[in-house]
């Protein structure tokens, strides 16, 4: 086994109950997991299982109540936000909204180029031509640079996304429900794009889905959420195959038993 790229140790979140005054729930409660360099892992589970709260705090955009985050070896849960920059570029998130990661007054080519200048990854002068070759990379036409959000499909903005988020050359990418907003066909194209990518670049992927098709289909292993915990985890088709967990078994049979849904993916 080479060194896994990001290591969870007992991760726990805790948030305030909203129901309980006082008292307090635990979204992420005592997770532990690995991802490998180049590996997508899938997180499946119900809505309010706590996917997203995992998702964001291994980028340090919550702050763990316990546990630890580990990148390389390298201990990020306590580093200062400061001692963190150099390390937020190799962490990207891609979220299930495109329209609202956008600002609406800046045209693509802006977005994707305001990163690389803050990291300085490029001189002005090369800028564009990176920019264009970013969104060549993520299957869009150098002529959307000068296009505002609001004038392009949601698809297309989600290709965009991608294309910003890749531009920092990340090792890991968190991608929450990021298909799950898109009609059918476009799903599929994003997530060939998103296989593409991956292979391409090596890059290793959280990929957060209530939909356990595409995590069938994407995933190399894939994770149960239940209530914060991590239920189960392994190879996508022995949790699919074998699952370890009744609670596993019951989720995978409302897929099994569901109606008419067009599940279709083209390779
Ligand atoms: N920022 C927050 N403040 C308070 N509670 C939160 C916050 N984010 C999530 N939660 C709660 O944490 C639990 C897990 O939520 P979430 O991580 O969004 O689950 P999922 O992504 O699986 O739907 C839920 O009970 C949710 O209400
Ligand atoms: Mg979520």
């Amino acid at each position: 086994m080479p060194e896994p790229l990001l290591q969870v140790e007992n991760l726990l979140v805790r948030f305030a109950d909203p129901h309980r005054p006082g008292g307090e729930l635990r979204a992420v409660d005592g997770v532990s997991l690995t991802v490998q360099p180049g590996e997508i892992l899938g997180l499946v589970g119900e809505s309010g299982s706590g996917k997203t709260t995992l998702g964001k705090t291994v980028l340090r955009l919550h702050e763990p109540a316990g546990g630890r985050i580990l990148l390389r070896g390298l201990d990020l849960t306590h580093l200062s936000e400061a001692a963190l920059r150099p390390h937020r570029r190799a962490m990207q998130m891609v979220f299930q909204d495109p329209l609202s990661s956008f600002n609406p007054r800046q045209t693509i080519g802006t977005a994707v180029a305001t990163p690389l200048k803050l990291h300085r990854l490029c001189t002005r002068a090369e800028l564009p031509e990176r920019v264009a070759q970013i969104l060549d990379e993520v299957g869009l036409p150098a002529a959307f640079a000068e296009r505002y959000p609001h004038q392009m499909s949601g698809g297309q903005l989600q290709r965009a996304a991608i294309g910003r988020a890749l531009a920092l050359k990340p090792e890991l990418i968190v991608a929450d429900e990021a298909v799950s907003k898109l009609d059918v066909s476009v799903r599929a194209q994003i997530l060939n794009l998103l296989r593409a990518v991956q292979a391409r670049s090596n890059l290793a992927m959280i990929f957060i889905t209530h939909d356990l098709h595409v995590a069938r289909f994407l995933c190399h292993r894939i994770g149960v959420m239940h209530f914060g915990k991590l239920l189960e985890i392994g190879p996508t088709e022995q949790v699919f195959e074998a699952p370890q967990h009744d609670y596993t078994r019951a989720l995978l049979g409302t897929v099994h038993g569901s109606v008419a849904r067009d599940v279709r993916i083209p390779a």
